[in-house]
């Protein structure tokens, strides 16, 4: 960690808990590498603080900071502006410091989708896609993608009147349809790319899979936005049957460089960031 100098800008995540969080390690790196006068702190902020801890940060004049569960919906309160893709998704990881002061943005989808691009490229708006889930992830996802031209998106979800809810929210986008778990399931062999979006499968102990691996379409995409373990027995499985599997370093490293990027307005080296994070979960 390094000492904090003179104006030197400080920036940070809050979340509770974060210790675990890879964030500080992967912007400082990238500080130290672009020679900037720059630190990053994780501050583990309980609820009942989420207020005080944004006064604090203003007064203490951080230039910007991500947000992490269970703050992301809540900080939206605190701030004096929303971009339309957070305002959208009903959430905020990032919070830049600008003339009008604390505004906030979302980058979880668009690092998503940044990392998917890498495997579907120009194929992605004929893709026929299924998120798998409802929840904020799910939102940002979705949001993403239909903001990269996605137009079949079909979202899933074990409380299917979620899955109608989100399907109203993005109605101003884009065309997205909520199936039920059974009928979508029949459809698996339709499907170009499958993301799951839930922690199903996110405990070492468990075996429990998303979604069925029987039926892939040969060739597909299978995605899970959960990073560690890196390969969850659902990806294993899928790759055995021959899809192509992405985890979520992708997108977290992908969420992070947006973030840095509108922090310090130059664009961050993301092969190394992810070979930083990489080099800890590895
Ligand atoms: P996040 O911000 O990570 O998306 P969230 O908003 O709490 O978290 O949403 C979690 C999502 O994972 C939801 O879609 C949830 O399904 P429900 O709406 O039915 O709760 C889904 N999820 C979580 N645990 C699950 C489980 N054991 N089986 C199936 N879906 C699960």
């Amino acid at each position: 960690m390094s000492r904090l100098l003179h104006a030197e800008k400080m920036y940070g995540v809050i979340g509770h808990p974060v210790g675990h969080s890879l964030s500080p390690l992967m912007h400082n790196d990238q500080f130290q590498h672009q020679s900037l006068p720059a630190f990053y702190h994780a501050f583990d902020v309980m609820p009942e603080y989420l207020g005080d801890a944004l006064q604090g940060l203003k007064a203490l004049g951080v230039s910007g900071f991500n947000v992490t569960v269970p703050h992301k919906i809540e900080v939206m309160q605190y701030l004096d502006g929303l971009d339309e893709e957070a305002r959208l998704i009903g959430a905020v990881n990032t919070i830049v410091k600008e003339e009008k002061g604390w505004i906030g943005y979302n980058t979880d989808g668009d690092g998503y989708v940044q990392s998917l691009l890498s495997k579907v490229g120009s194929a992605l708006p004929d893709s026929n896609i299924l998120v798998i889930g409802a929840g904020g992830a799910a939102r940002a996802v979705i949001s993403a993608l239909t903001g990269h031209k996605a137009e079949q998106v079909t979202i899933t979800n074990r409380t299917f009147s979620k899955a109608e809810a989100l399907q109203e929210r993005m109605a101003e986008r884009a065309a997205v349809c909520a199936l039920p778990t059974q009928q979508a399931e029949k459809e698996t062999p339709s499907f170009d790319i499958i993301i799951n979006t839930t922690s199903v499968g996110m405990s070492p102990q468990t075996d429990r899979m998303p979604w069925p691996v029987d039926g892939l379409k040969p060739g597909c995409v299978v995605s899970d936005l959960i990073y560690n373990p890196l390969k969850t027995k659902w990806l294993q499985e899928a790759q055995k049957r021959g899809a192509d599997i992405l985890n979520g370093t992708g997108m977290f490293v992908g969420q992070g460089a947006i973030a840095f990027e509108k922090w310090t307005g130059i664009q961050p080296d993301t092969k190394r960031m992810h070979n930083v994070v990489m080099k800890q979960l590895g």
